[in-house]
């Protein structure tokens, strides 16, 4: 069990002063690796150089500075917030102040996600860089599979990032949403991590595959229909505020979260979890699997706020604008078909192209029904049921315990 001590040494060093001490400082020194040898360049101090004048206006800067006015510019306003107040987009209460609760959905989603941390570092991919080095353990379309996710999801989950920071982040005005979206925010710079980890453990070439979004048809196709969602968003002088602009903000949500990862990460994450059940390529199936945890989580996030905001804000769901929507997610299927074709021009891993064009018309029925909106595909079964039983925590509990423990306490303080 990893405690406060291993991580704090120098702290721990300071301290003691009794027998229980030192003999931790003592395990801790004979723990301790060699230091490295770090050539510092020597910061001499400067000279004392008193400037009366700057002092002087210091202090009147603080003297005068008067409070009131300062925090009502910090957001639309100072007063203490109820719980009415708040709202999803266009709210005028202050976004600094993170209780009351409005949305517990949203602070749970922040705790659980928060509980399921992992980091890519602590999956031995040992096993993986043999299969890959060796020329007679996958075949060709296996290998293509790999590359062709490992192409596709290494720049996906950076415009993901990049859309929640630089687009919707200021635009949701709910501060527990917010400290999702930040958790949310981290978890894919954790899924970027985990791509180039893989990328550089198995010795790609790393400028052909993070280079796929813009050199191979099929993923390109998903990326740039992703990014015609963005454009509006990162202008800086974009506000929400009218029915045009709110709509907007809505259609890059239902582009983001119901499509790109609602839809867009389907093939791939099925490709590559059928691969690992067929125990080949196991260190990379179980990064993905980690990964699709979190990502169902985005999604439910994402039609939960998307949901909020049609409750909040009827008038902007309009049977045309319904209508648009069903369009999008049928664009984004067929894209995620022509995908699953190219991935796999004949049948593997127990699979094929008419499998999962299947498959993926059952998922968009699955987003239309959680957006409200009536299936597009009648009839379509789901050809992977333990996809299900995969993205399911509530029927796999026992997955991320030992490793939600081991979190949960290696980040507490022990001063015994
Ligand atoms: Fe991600
Ligand atoms: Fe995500």
């Amino acid at each position: 069990m990893l405690s406060w001590n291993e991580y704090h040494e120098e702290d721990t060093l300071e301290a003691t002063s009794n027998a229980a001490a030192v003999a931790v400082r003592n395990e801790v020194l004979a723990k301790k690796p060699e230091p490295e040898v770090v050539v510092e360049t020597a910061i001499e101090p400067a000279p004392a150089v008193v400037n009366e004048e700057i002092l002087e206006r210091a202090a009147q800067a603080v003297a005068s500075l008067d409070v009131a006015p300062g925090l009502e510019e910090l957001e639309m306003g100072a007063a203490r917030v109820s719980v009415d107040e708040k709202a999803m987009i266009n709210c005028r209460a202050d976004l600094n102040q993170l209780v009351p609760f409005k949305y517990d959905w949203a602070w749970q989603k922040y705790i659980d996600g928060c509980a399921n941390h992992w980091m890519p570092q602590e999956i031995n991919m040992t096993a993986d860089v043999s299969t890959w080095k060796s020329n007679d353990v996958l075949t060709d379309d296996e290998r293509r599979i790999v590359m062709r996710s490992l192409g596709y999801f290494s720049t996906a989950d950076s415009l993901v990032a990049n859309n929640l920071v630089l687009g919707i982040y200021r635009l949701i005005t709910n501060p527990e949403c917010r400290q999702y979206l930040l958790r949310q925010a981290f978890e894919e710079a954790i899924h970027t991590h985990a791509y180039q980890y893989c990328i550089e453990s198995l010795g790609m070439d790393e400028g052909e595959v993070f280079n796929m979004y813009r050199e191979v048809p099929s993923v390109a196709k998903k990326a740039t229909w992703s990014l015609s969602h963005t454009h509006s968003l990162s202008d800086p002088n974009f506000n929400t505020g009218t029915t045009e602009n709110d709509q907007t903000l809505l259609r890059n949500l239902i582009g983001f979260y119901a499509v790109t990862e609602g839809i867009f990460f389907y093939c791939g994450f099925t490709q590559i979890l059928s691969m690992g059940r067929r125990n080949k390529m196991t260190g990379v199936a179980e990064q993905f699997q980690y990964i699709l945890r979190d990502e169902s989580m985005h999604l439910n996030f994402g039609i939960d706020v998307i949901n909020q905001i049609k409750l909040e804000n009827p008038h902007l769901w309009t049977e045309a604008f319904q209508q648009e929507v069903i369009q999008m997610l049928i664009e984004g299927t067929q894209i995620e078909i022509e995908y699953a074709r190219d991935t796999m021009p004949r049948g593997v891993l127990g699979m094929n192209a008419a499998m999962m064009e299947e498959y993926l018309q059952f998922i968009c029925n699955r987003r239309l029904a959680q957006l409200g909106l009536p299936e597009q595909f009648p009839g379509v079964q789901n050809p992977f049921p333990w996809m299900s039983e995969i993205m399911d925590l509530r029927k796999e509990k026992n997955f991320f315990e030992t490793r939600v423990i081991e979190y949960q306490t290696g980040g507490a303080l022990s001063w015994d």
